[in-house]
């Protein structure tokens, strides 16, 4: 059974407090939590604070995808603010195999997104240091995007990846996710989805979440 982590960027930001109570009732495994900084991506979304609030209001594990320049220097930030899985951009990191190093000593789960237009062959030499990686099937930014439908090789790519290396090391995709498009992303091989827009946009979020967990 798959893995589902809503990203909270879809959600009504007023009532947090809401949203977290309602994500603790569901079946939801993940918090999925997408800081941008203005410069990496065109867009500014939350940030440390929000984090340890959300941190305080749930046990369930907090994904925290940075798609910000020089995650080295905040890392130990968002281990104080509470991430349980830090995840960098391959596209922003100078010296990846150093922060990932980094982000593991520090007591979190590393993972590296890679966007789009990368390659998933980019992360061969570090496949192995990963607890997972995440396949960006919209342009990195914003929530509400079109499914990119290249990235369904992608993963079938990145699944062979994995397979050669014999660990468990998780797909997560984000972006454009919907029950319509989830099958064929877990029978490419994607273990965790990421979904914004059609969990909360949706007339009952927990209801499409356990639908979603619910796609074999
Ligand atoms: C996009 C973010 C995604 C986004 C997904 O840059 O990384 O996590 O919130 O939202 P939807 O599911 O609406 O595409
Ligand atoms: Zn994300």
């Amino acid at each position: 059974m798959s893995l589902i982590a809503p990203s909270l960027l879809a959600s009504d930001f007023l009532h947090l407090d809401r949203v977290c109570k309602m994500l603790n009732e569901s079946e939801a495994d993940w918090f999925h939590l997408d800081v941008m900084d203005g410069r990496f991506v065109p867009n500014i979304s939350f940030g440390i604070p929000v984090i340890e609030h959300i941190r305080k209001a749930t046990k369930k594990i907090c994904d925290v995808h940075l798609m910000i320049e020089e995650p080295e220097k905040l890392t130990p930030v968002f281990k104080k603010a509470g991430a349980d899985i830090l995840i960098v951009h391959f596209e922003t990191c100078k010296n990846l195999h150093s922060n990932i190093q980094q982000i593991r000593s520090l007591g979190m789960k590393p993972a590296v997104a890679i966007n789009p237009h990368t390659p998933v062959e980019f992360l061969q030499d570090i496949l192995e240091d990963l607890y997972h990686v995440l396949i960006m099937t919209v342009n990195p930014g914003f929530g509400g995007q079109s499914f990119i439908p290249h990235s369904l090789e992608k993963v079938r790519e990145m699944k062979k990846m994995i397979r050669k290396t014999r660990k468990e090391i998780l797909i997560e995709v984000d972006g454009g996710i919907t029950l319509e498009n989830a099958p064929a992303l877990i029978q490419a091989g994607a273990d965790v989805l990421v979904a914004g827009s059609s969990i909360f946009q949706s007339k009952d979020p927990k209801e499409t979440i356990r639908l979603l967990k619910r796609i074999a």
